[in-house]
């Protein structure tokens, strides 16, 4: 899949940077013709002569060539490119790629290029958390790049936690999946949320549910097996993912889920609201512990926003929007008119009354019910299996 793809690196100053030589050989060995671009800063972590023995290509880093008198042409480059990867990707370049600053050659070529581009973070873990990195990540989605998530482990400062760059051979199988056939999904963008929310009672206390977030992590894992590249915003659950190549956002409240999913439902061509989201939340939370001094408690509740029924509204045409619904009793009608008041392309129904349905549990039992009111009813399967039920119609629409 990468034989003869002009594939443009970008290397930035990081300590990682010297996975960036056994990311060129391997990409070179798959037959891929590589260009590397470094920031000046890379260049102290790695030899530009590394880089260009192992490209077979000269490396890049200035826009003026001091030598020869000639400059590199950041444009060419860009349009050169049938992909462009940036690994490691610094928090200093993904702040300047997600506000358009170009002081280099690398940003300036970044801003040129036409192609997909792919990033693979790599920096401490606080750094990484960060509010301002996490914006610009958020913004670097929105405008349809696709990020190789940073892996858990050993980091250079001897913390450990999430920031590490993507491995080389994480990074080449992802990409061979990006471009491979009988990935009907390639190229699309998936959004996905699962798990419950926690509305705040008090500093120690919230009002939650019993959602597991296990069926909206087994989509999000299937829609990326089909070559999406995937977002996951989840609440607070104890799962984990087992592909690297998924992006996961950890949000705790309503209104945090609310925030996380505006900022990335626009560039989203499939969106799966599988989350249980409080319908209610604590008007005002106490912001001290409260004593158990009086025989009640009174809690004041007010509504969140439904986050589903808001996006539905700014759906725009070749977006695809599914939700979810749990039910007692009327499944069907309640589904059907869900299915309507929140503008989606189908919903999943799950009704209590079915053993083994619902929360919780490995599995699940659910109806799908589209658009012109086709109704699926499948028998009760793993969570897995429900997946990749759920994801087969969202492949027959798209
Ligand atoms: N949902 C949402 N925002 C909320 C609540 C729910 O986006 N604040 C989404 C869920 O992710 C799910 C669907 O809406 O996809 C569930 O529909 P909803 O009408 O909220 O179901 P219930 O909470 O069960 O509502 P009701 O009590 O009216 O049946």
């Amino acid at each position: 899949m990468l034989k003869n793809k002009n594939i443009l690196l970008g290397v930035c100053g990081s300590i990682a940077a010297y996975k960036s030589a056994s990311l060129t050989r391997l990409l070179v060995k798959a037959g891929a013709n590589v260009k590397v671009v470094m920031t000046k800063d890379a260049a102290s972590f790695i030899t530009p002569l590394t880089l260009a023995t192992l490209s077979k290509n000269p490396v890049q880093i200035e826009y003026f060539k001091p030598d020869t008198g000639e400059w590199n042409n950041h444009v060419e480059s860009g349009l050169w490119a049938d992909l462009m990867i940036i690994a490691p990707a610094s928090a200093n370049t993904l702040a300047k790629l997600a506000a358009g600053i170009c002081d280099n050659l690398l940003t300036a070529i970044y801003l040129s290029a036409r192609c997909p581009v792919f990033y693979a973070p790599a920096m401490d873990l606080d750094m990484w958390k960060h509010p301002a990195t996490q914006s610009n990540v958020s913004k670097l989605n929105e405008y349809g790049n696709i990020i190789l998530s940073p892996a858990f482990g050993e980091l250079a400062s001897g913390l450990i936690g999430e920031g590490r760059m993507a491995e080389p051979e994480t990074i080449v199988d992802f990409l061979k999946t990006w471009l491979g056939e009988g990935q009907p999904l390639r190229g699309k963008k998936a959004l996905v949320t699962a798990g419950p929310t926690y509305e705040s009672i008090d500093p120690v206390r919230f009002i939650g549910n019993h959602s597991s977030g296990k069926m909206g992590f087994a989509i999000a894992e299937e829609l990326a097996r089909l070559g999406a590249a995937v977002t996951l915003i989840t609440g607070p659950v104890s799962v984990k993912l087992s592909d690297n190549s998924i992006q996961r956002i950890d949000v705790t409240s309503a209104d945090d889920m609310l925030t996380a999913v505006q900022q990335n439902f626009s560039g989203s061509d499939i969106t799966v609201m599988s989350a249980a989201i409080a319908d209610y939340k604590v008007e005002n939370p106490a912001g001290i512990k409260i004593k158990k001094a009086s025989p009640e408690l009174n809690l004041q509740l007010t509504k969140t926003t439904d986050i589903l029924a808001t996006i539905g509204k700014e759906k725009k045409n070749g977006q695809l929007l599914i939700g979810f619904a749990l039910e007692t009793n009327n499944e069907e009608e309640y589904a059907v008119q869900k299915l309507r008041s929140k503008n989606l392309d189908f919903i999943v129904l799950n009704s209590m009354n079915d053993k083994g349905a619902g929360f919780k549990g490995d599995t699940n039992k659910i109806t799908i019910i589209d658009r012109q009111l086709n109704k699926e009813h499948f028998e009760l399967k793993s969570k897995t299996e429900v997946a990749a039920d759920i994801c087969r119609k969202i492949v027959d629409l798209v």
